[in-house]
């Protein structure tokens, strides 16, 4: 039996990493912006003003998925074009993502929309940011704008992306936006991110009560170095701050009962001020999963981890994605069996999967990512193995459509089905992106 012929598939891309046009159309400035000028912050000082020059033209971005042949595509609104300090609306903001949404559903894909991917206005930043309740409130009355004035053209909803990075990059290792280095501020930033998902959920459903509602998290697949007790100790604190801190909150309303030992309580209330844990765990839709993560953990003091105090995450074997990350297909049947354990019958979605490659073009002009149609192979076969083992998974978005700006590594690491060159704008599918639209369409033939 095909246990993948059933479900949809799609790619996604996040508006700071594609759109470019960063001071056109009325957009305000958004962390990112400010972040980036930062000397040093980002690799060659590469920034998302150009981009892939998505806002310019987005037929760029429709004809791609077109050309893949897409369920469903992943895209984010960025606040900052939608919104400005005053709470007016952007119209050209908003005609430019109605236009977006226009076009995919004229190619009958079904469009999936993410509130927050990173980008946070920098008035609300110069506020405090997600170290204060008042964004949450702000994320709040930007989620009404965006589905009153789009919603009619939108399915499905992610309210928030990957909460670890944007708390712990953002606000403890200083590698993303707004670069901070202070880990309360980071365990804040983490429960102000997750009260504003809960905050949006039932307003998404009052005025959108057909859309389908979920987040999505980055979960990591993680094993101890060995049975040594700090050994083990190491890994469950790597799995507390990447994997549970996000779960038993957005799923079961509840901190995980070692967080007060490892965060100190002090930092846990003030994380929690204002915030009833037990109202963050909203009913959702789906769950998403983004997975990229496999690693095997060690004690070590003071240890390595830009996040997760007293670990080393041992190097990994080949093979292994451009900027060293592992490839482990079984990781991601784990970590899906492990959410359908713990969110049994909801629906889970991967919202995210993929591998970062220093991808280049021949000299006959194509780029044969051979490493990127192995990976693709291999987890969706995972999937599929998760699907076999009981996981009730509904939806796969390969991460990403088109190379794009990714973030502290620049323009270099490029996770694109289609290749970007960047100095002109245009894109051209690599092998990867043949491989998974033959696999969509096998799959859809077989279905
Ligand atoms: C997760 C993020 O959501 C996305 O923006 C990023 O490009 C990928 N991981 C790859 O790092």
């Amino acid at each position: 039996m095909n246990e993948l012929a059933g479900i949809r598939w799609g790619s996604a891309v996040a508006a700071y990493q594609v759109e470019g046009g960063v001071r056109s159309g009325g957009r305000v400035e958004s962390i990112w912006d400010t972040f980036t000028a930062r000397p040093g912050a980002i690799t060659r000082g590469d920034t998302g003003e150009v981009a892939c020059r998505v806002y310019e033209d987005p037929a760029k971005l429709l004809d791609t998925v077109a050309w893949l042949g897409l369920d469903t595509f992943r895209l984010s609104v960025a606040w900052a074009r939608v919104v400005d300090a005053e709470g007016r609306v952007n119209e050209e903001g908003v005609a430019y993502y109605r236009r977006v949404l226009e076009g995919l559903r004229g190619l009958g894909v079904r469009p999936v929309v993410t509130l927050y991917h990173w980008d946070l206005p920098q008035w609300l930043q110069d506020r405090g940011g997600w170290s204060t309740l008042e964004t949450a409130t702000a994320f709040v009355a930007f989620a009404r704008v965006v589905v009153e004035r789009l919603g009619d053209l939108v399915d499905d909803w992610i309210t928030i992306n990957e909460p670890f990075c944007a708390a712990f990059h953002g606000h403890l290792s200083g590698l993303h936006a707004p670069g901070l280095t202070d880990e309360a501020t980071a365990l804040r930033a983490a429960f102000v991110q997750m009260h504003a998902h809960a905050l949006a959920v039932p307003v998404l459903r009052e005025l959108a009560p057909s859309g389908r509602v979920g987040f999505a998290i980055n979960l990591s697949d993680l094993a101890p170095a060995g049975d040594r007790p700090e050994d083990l100790a190491a890994w469950a604190r790597a799995d507390l701050v990447e994997n549970r801190l996000f779960v038993d909150p957005l799923l079961h309303g509840r901190v995980p009962a070692d967080a007060e030992g490892y965060f100190g309580g002090a930092a846990l209330a003030a994380a929690l001020d204002g915030i009833d844990v037990a109202t963050l765990a909203p009913r959702v839709d789906f769950v998403g999963v983004n997975y990229y993560e496999h690693n095997v953990v060690r004690a070590d003091e003071p240890g390595t981890d830009p996040v997760v105090r007293g670990i080393d995450k041992l190097p990994v074997p080949e093979p292994r994605s451009g900027h060293g990350v592992a490839v482990h297909p079984a990781g991601l049947t784990r970590v899906l069996l492990r959410v359908a354990e713990a969110a049994p019958g909801v629906p889970i979605w991967v919202t995210e999967n993929g591998i970062g490659l220093w991808d280049y073009v021949g000299p006959d002009g194509a780029c044969r990512d051979v490493e990127r149609v192995a990976y693709l192979d291999a987890h969706a076969r995972a999937v599929g193995d998760a699907i076999a083992a009981g996981a009730p998974v509904e939806a796969y978005f390969f991460w990403s459509l088109m190379d794009s700006f990714e973030w502290a590594q620049g323009y270099q690491l490029r996770y694109g089905l289609f290749f970007t060159d960047y100095p002109t704008g245009r894109v051209a599918p690599k092998l990867s992106a043949d491989r998974y639209r033959a696999l969509i369409a096998e799959n859809r033939a077989s279905a």
